[in-house]
């Protein structure tokens, strides 16, 4: 069964003390909560991720995510993190192709596609996400030009290989812009990717891949959103910043 999930992507946000502070009040709410809880998956900027790693380390709810990685594993590649850097400080996921990194440093299919090889290779879960701009949108093109970006990154990999992988289905014109793709949206998007799955892998391998939506989730209107079949979940930019919005999304990934 595909599993829920509810990740914060946190940008390039929060002061080392602040970020310490945020993940302490999600740790503190749901230590002991028993009921049913989605995966939480907390993705702070790079130089908070070991101690992030050390905060959450006894509490298995939690994973610690990167925003990103090179497609290269060592070298001379100034500024760069390598995912057997990622993995050697304990973190288990890492978001690749967010359309940050697609629009403001240039990422694209190849490009990704050897940064998600990176990344399985040294066990870590890419959180793959792809998405259309709203020229597409308006163009109706929306479906094929996912379907290209899925492709492109993806296809090349067998399918013990994407069944490995999350995908975070995440409009561009949704993202940070308070704008949220209606839930019959969302669902007609995901079930698009899930069939462009199983027309390459099979029914089964699509069944077990988790597609998250992004794009302006908020406590306000992620029940709705997660409550669609082929939803399994969440990639939340600002709202995952304040404790008590993230926690009631993260209560709207349970069940
Ligand atoms: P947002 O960002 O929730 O602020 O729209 C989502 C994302 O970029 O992952």
């Amino acid at each position: 069964m595909r599993q829920k999930i509810v990740a914060g992507n946190w940008k390039m946000n929060k002061t080392y003390e602040e970020a310490l502070q945020l993940a302490s009040a999600l740790l503190s709410t749901f230590e002991q909560h028993d009921t049913p809880l989605p995966k939480i998956i907390l993705c702070p900027p790079f130089p908070y991720l070991a101690d992030m790693v050390n905060l959450t380390k006894n509490n298995s709810r939690f994973s610690v995510g990167a925003q990103n990685c090179s497609e290269h594993q060592w070298g001379a590649y100034t500024g760069e993190v390598s995912a057997p850097m990622l993995k050697s400080i304990g973190v288990k996921y890492v978001i690749l192709g967010h359309s940050e990194r697609r629009q403001y440093f240039g990422e694209e299919g190849p490009l990704l596609a050897q940064k998600v090889d990176a990344a399985l290779a040294n066990n870590l879960t890419p959180i793959f996400c792809c998405g259309e701009s709203l020229i597409v949108r308006e163009d109706n093109k929306q479906n094929d030009l996912v379907k290209s970006q899925v492709e492109e990154a993806l296809f090349h990999l067998p399918a013990e290989g994407i069944k490995k992988i999350v995908i975070a289905y995440e409009p561009v014109w949704a993202i940070g812009t308070g704008k949220t793709a209606t839930a019959q949206q969302a669902q007609e998007m995901h079930a698009v990717i899930r069939k462009h799955i199983a027309g390459r892998y099979g029914k089964e391998t699509a069944e077990s891949i988790s597609v998250l939506y992004g794009g302006s989730v908020n406590a306000a209107n992620a029940k709705e959103l997660f409550a669609c079949a082929d939803v399994d979940g969440g990639l939340v930019g600002g709202a995952s910043l304040k404790p008590n919005e993230f926690v009631e999304i993260i209560r709207a990934g349970s069940n």
